[in-house]
């Protein structure tokens, strides 16, 4: 292929997964392919790729924002605490997370080494860009009927990069992914309930958007 050094494997310009995403793929081969995607630096640092997982018939699927740490090492996204709490929110908002797909937007888990600790850092549009196929494959694969972006990098990868989480979550919003009807909600990440002081009030707000979604999915 044009743009690449055959030393590397790796696009000399563009980062883009778009070569390695296989055409006509189920959602096994798409996982499979994943794991070899060489389409920006990101795979460098990280142990592996963290595909979707869940329900491949979900009405529901959450798109996340990246992997951590221990997603990297356990190779499944929403395993750390984030994902703990995530769980727990959903089920309180009348969500079975098993009957859901979860996503990320970027699929290797960007961080900076301090020491013995991996540091998250946010990817960047570019990243956000570049990982996207594997997002649009897996979501015209599952067609699901609701979308709910977990922080402001799904949100803008989603949405465009106008997308502001303080404005738009908690309601269903249009979107290109789900031919323009409004069945997506935003809401904030999981982590960030885990940061705020006031977990409590934080916590209550993430339920109240997922709650918005399930009534989504109840009036289907
Ligand atoms: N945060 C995310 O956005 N995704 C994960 O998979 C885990 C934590
Ligand atoms: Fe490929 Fe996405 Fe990983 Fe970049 S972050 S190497 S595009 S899977």
């Amino acid at each position: 292929m044009s743009g690449r050094t055959p030393e590397t494997d790796e696009p000399e310009a563009a980062y883009t997964a778009e070569p390695y995403v296989p055409v006509d793929a189920d959602l096994q081969a798409l996982r499979r392919a994943a794991a070899d995607c060489h389409g920006c630096p990101l795979h460098r640092a990280a142990n592996r790729t963290v595909f979707g997982e869940g329900d491949a018939d979900a009405r529901l699927v959450l798109v996340g924002e990246q992997p951590g740490d221990q997603e990297d090492r356990q190779g499944k996204p929403f395993v750390g605490p984030a994902g703990k709490l995530l769980d727990r929110a959903l089920a309180e908002a009348g969500i079975d997370p098993a009957e859901t797909y979860t996503t990320n937007a970027v699929k290797h888990f960007k961080f900076e080494q301090r020491g013995k600790r991996r540091i998250h850092k946010p990817p960047s549009l570019r990243e956000m860009g570049a990982c996207r196929p594997w997002l649009d494959a897996e979501l015209s694969l599952i067609d699901p009927e609701v979308i709910v972006a977990l922080g402001a990098t799904a949100g803008k990868a989603l949405l465009g990069s106008e997308f502001r989480v303080t404005k738009q979550r908690g309601m269903a919003l249009p979107c290109p992914c789900l031919d323009g009807e409004e069945r997506l909600v935003a809401t904030i990440h999981p982590s960030a309930v885990l940061r705020a002081d006031d977990r409590e009030a934080v916590y209550e707000g993430l339920v109240a958007d997922l709650r918005v979604a399930a009534d989504l999915l109840g009036s289907a």
